[in-house]
């Protein structure tokens, strides 16, 4: 199968989120990834449920959003009808993981777990057969623009063993510090969704960069656009 791209719009401008999206989507963007903090369980505030809404209305492709926050359980619903496609959860926040995930998954909407880098794989482990994918959180949530931490690649081949022994075929989804010179590592330790937003949205253009992380993520050299 091949890897995924997911660029993370946190890099982008906020003022021009649709020219964003659409130059990703140009430069082959698979997923669109959308980081929800609330200044609780990360210490930066981002966006919410109308940005959702209005990404939906000009996006292409699916939208996957990443709750960063406190009590998720109160707003799945209001993400899942703005059009999230994916959802993830942190379990760090979650005593009742397996109702969350379960939650999400009733609305119609795929669900992930996602682990801090210092949270241990095992605190997927009962919920591996049941999840839809799994986030491996590569810098400490909060901000774009930090670097990957090295172990990330080592938790990826980890969750991927649990995920296998529980029979779950769901993909992995890495996210933080992602660009195209440690992209083939971690998709080798078995990520294939690979969210990326300063690699991105940071570069001059941003249609060629997601292009490149493409190509880089799938062992390719990046096409050359006609
Ligand atoms: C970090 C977010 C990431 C972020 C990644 O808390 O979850 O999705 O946008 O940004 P880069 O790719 O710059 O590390
Ligand atoms: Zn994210």
């Amino acid at each position: 199968m091949s890897v995924r791209i997911a660029p993370s719009i946190l890099s982008a401008d906020f003022a021009a989120l649709g020219d964003a999206v659409a130059a990703a989507e140009r430069g082959g963007a698979d997923l669109i990834h959308v980081d929800v903090m609330d200044g609780h369980f990360v210490p930066n505030i981002t966006i919410g449920v109308p940005v959702v809404k209005s990404l939906k209305r000009i996006a292409t492709v699916p939208l996957d959003v990443h709750l960063m926050i406190e009590e998720p359980d109160r707003y799945i619903d209001a993400f899942v009808d703005a059009g999230a496609a994916m959802i993830s959860v942190h379990v760090e926040v979650l005593p009742h993981l397996h109702r969350t995930v379960h939650a999400i998954q009733a609305l119609g909407a795929k669900a992930g777990v996602a682990l801090n880098p210092g949270t241990p794989v095992a605190a997927l482990t009962e919920m591996a057969a049941d999840v839809d994918f799994v986030l491996v959180m590569s810098v400490n949530p909060g901000f774009g623009g930090q670097t990957f931490i090295a172990r990330s690649e080592s938790k990826v081949r980890e969750v991927r063993a649990l995920l296998d022994r529980a029979g779950n075929r769901a993909p992995i989804e890495i996210d933080g510090g992602i660009d195209r010179h440690n992209v083939a590592r971690v998709v080798a330790a078995g990520a294939s969704i690979i969210v990326a937003g300063s690699a991105v949205f940071n570069s001059p253009d941003p249609e060629r960069a997601a292009r490149e992380l493409k190509a880089a993520a799938n062992g390719a050299a990046a096409p050359t656009p006609r």
